[in-house]
């Protein structure tokens, strides 16, 4: 099949690209990728249109995809009073894989092929999303939320059953697997240091992937602070075990320079989520000084606490964040590269984000309704900022076309 147009391609220093082309998928990967030319007869798409390789979510909650919009808490109240009863839900395993599909059929209709994902601490429910998703054909980890405190009974576990259910995950998902089982201790306050020590070592036995949050609010770094005796957050992970290179920590706001120098040292990832920091009111991470640090970054929509489910529209807001805190804010350009090579580096997946041959297609065929190819504006920022989420024709995951 020849998937044809401008082809959002890897300019290869954090930005992206636009050349004309056309893309050929062959039994489900990307047999061609060819630049110069618009083929006048194409399977898909031509002339107009945009090809990009599917957009990476690097940090959501696939239980709170009702419950967006609940606004005007901060984060540990939010926590207690809105997003611990919605995930109590996930206890029955059908329910869980109901909304698993609900959830990824939403991503899918707004171009997102691949996530790094959270489930609930209900060891039913996260592998029936691990199943749904991965019968679904998406790309990413998914991970069985691990709690054993300070959160409702219902939503702990004690840390033999946990670790010994994260385990079987693991092992049912391996992280070679295209979806994968994820560690995903919840953050520092709702996990005994005997939790976090065990997923440390987990990770490390299994090779898996490491989900959790860090540093959201100033609120829960004090709290921190109080239940591990005045220790640091980025030293109670690290510690753990829990910060390696396959470590994605959402949200990193409220750190010191020195916790980055450490994140940095461990070559841990950063998950920035503007738009849940928005809405939390957490506080605005500084992604140009984290940079500055070498501290790596990803992009995540943070659903539910995040209201966007389109990534493009995460991307705009990494851009508004940046730009109201100081003048080094990312271009359109790089918002582009950060949900798609960006997202897919970070989390290191090398068969996601990028039109490359031998990739599974994952593609997104689309069509914007006005003049974006004009010589008056640059065609990335055109479409980053007029984004219109029907302008995405086809959705393509693993060559086969999911809508
Ligand atoms: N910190 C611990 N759990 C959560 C969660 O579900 N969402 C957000 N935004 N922060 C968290
Ligand atoms: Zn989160």
């Amino acid at each position: 099949m020849i998937v044809a147009g401008q082809l959002l391609i890897d300019g290869g220093d954090g930005h992206s690209i636009l050349r004309p082309g056309f893309v050929r998928v062959d039994d489900g990967r990307i047999a061609e990728v060819i630049e110069g030319e618009i083929p006048r007869v194409a399977d898909v798409g031509g002339e107009g249109f945009l090809v990009s390789p599917g957009f990476i979510d690097a940090h959501l909650h696939l239980p709170q995809f009702d419950m967006i919009g609940a606004h005007g808490m901060p984060l540990l109240r939010w926590l207690s009073d809105i997003t611990f009863p919605s995930e109590m839900k996930w206890a029955e395993e059908s329910y869980a894989r109901d909304m698993t599909k609900r959830a990824c059929s939403q991503l899918l209709s707004k171009g997102t092929t691949a996530i790094a994902a959270y489930a609930t601490v209900h060891h039913r429910g996260a592998r029936a999303a691990l199943d749904v998703a991965s019968s679904i054909g998406m790309r990413g980890v998914i991970g069985q939320v691990l709690m054993d405190r300070e959160a409702p009974p219902e939503l702990c576990g004690t840390v033999d059953r946990l670790l010994d259910e994260a385990k079987q995950l693991g092992e049912s998902y391996p992280a070679t697997e295209r979806m994968a089982a994820a560690i995903t201790p919840r953050f520092a306050i709702s996990c005994s240091e005997e939790l976090l020590d065990g997923a440390g070592r987990l990770a490390a036995e299994q090779g898996a992937m490491v989900q959790t949050h860090l540093a959201e609010t100033q609120n829960e770094c004090s709290v921190v602070e109080q239940l591990f005796d005045g220790r640091r957050y980025v030293d109670v992970y690290d510690s753990a075990g829990l910060l390696g290179e396959r470590s994605i920590l959402g949200h990193g706001i409220h750190l010191a320079r020195s916790d980055l120098i450490r994140l940095a040292s461990r070559r841990s990832v950063i998950a920035h989520c503007p738009t849940a920091n928005t809405f939390l009111r957490s506080g605005a991470m500084n992604r140009s000084e984290w940079i500055d640090a070498s501290v790596r970054l990803a992009v995540g929509s943070d659903i539910g606490a995040g209201y966007e489910r389109s990534m493009v529209r995460v991307a705009r807001a990494t851009i508004e964040t940046a730009s109201a805190i100081g003048d080094d804010f990312p271009d359109a350009a790089a918002a582009w590269h950060g949900i798609t090579a960006g997202n897919a580096d970070a989390l290191g997946w090398t068969d996601a984000g990028r039109l490359k041959v031998g990739s599974p297609a994952d593609l997104l065929v689309i069509e914007p309704t006005i003049p974006w190819l004009g010589p008056m504006v640059d065609p990335l920022a055109t479409l980053l900022w007029a984004w219109d989420d029907r302008w995405l024709k086809r959705t393509m995951l693993r060559g086969q076309f999911v809508d």
